[in-house]
């Protein structure tokens, strides 16, 4: 089962991301984690990425896309995979579609996770992240169970770079004008599925479950 998640920044796909990898037993594949997990490591990669993500623009399509149909070459992601934040234009979608393509296989599901502008910006202030295992928090939804420490690996959680209001603003904008209209490409596909991501995590995973089943 191949599983794209749609939605805005902060609108929960990499919450929902982490819940159904664990469910249905299948890798979770974000590329924002792989980009802070190499800006972190202080790589080529993380270098190039960083300008972008601290202005709230997307990292180019050549590279996005080359780093992606690696990561989904791995023997893990035979059985399928979930995507958090990849595609996020129209020609990512055409160029994971070709490579699909060659192997027979297509998209499964898009899944949007839609959540108004207005509460993106107060989820947003309160979410701490974990950069070593890419779980994320809540202060006020979704505590850890010690303050500023990851339940999964017990690193320190921090703010993330791009969370600070400006740039929240600016992934909304490049969020509105080059992601949005991927809404449209898999609709055309029939694939396309839309939850209330504004209700509480739980109910907003049962309303996935029950498009999947
Ligand atoms: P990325 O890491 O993909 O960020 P994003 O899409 O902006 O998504 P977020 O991770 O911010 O939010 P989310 O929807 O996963 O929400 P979350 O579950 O954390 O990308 C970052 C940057 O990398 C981009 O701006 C770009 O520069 C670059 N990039 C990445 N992929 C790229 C690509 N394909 N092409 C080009 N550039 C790319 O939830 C948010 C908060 O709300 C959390 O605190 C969470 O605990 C809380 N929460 C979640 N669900 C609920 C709920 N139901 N109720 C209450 N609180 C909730």
């Amino acid at each position: 089962m191949k599983i794209v998640m749609l939605g805005a920044p902060g609108a929960g796909k990499g919450t929902q991301a982490e819940k159904l990898a664990s469910k249905y037993g299948l890798p979770h594949v974000s590329t924002g984690d792989i980009f802070r997990k190499n800006i972190k490591e202080g790589t080529e990669l993380g270098k190039e990425a960083k300008g972008y993500m601290d202005a709230g623009a997307l990292v180019p399509d050549e590279l996005t896309v080359r780093l992606l149909l690696d990561r989904v070459s791995n023997d893990d992601c035979d059985l399928g995979y979930i995507l958090d934040g990849f595609p996020r234009t129209i020609p990512q979608a055409e160029a994971l579609d070709r490579e699909l393509a060659k192997l027979e296989e297509k998209i499964d599901f898009a899944i949007n996770v839609e959540v108004p502008d207005d509460n993106i910006i107060e989820r947003m202030s309160g979410r701490r992240a974990c950069l070593k295992c890419g779980a994320t928090y809540h202060l006020q939804y979704i505590p850890p169970k010690k303050e500023g420490i990851c339940d999964e690996c017990g690193s320190e959680l921090v703010i993330r770079d791009d969370d600070k209001p400006e740039t929240v603003k600016n992934r909304l904008a490049t969020y509105h004008e080059q992601t949005q209209p991927l809404v449209d490409y898999y609709k055309k596909q029939g694939v396309y599925h839309e939850v209330d991501g504004t209700k509480d995590v739980d109910s907003v995973f049962d309303s996935i479950r029950d498009i999947l089943e």
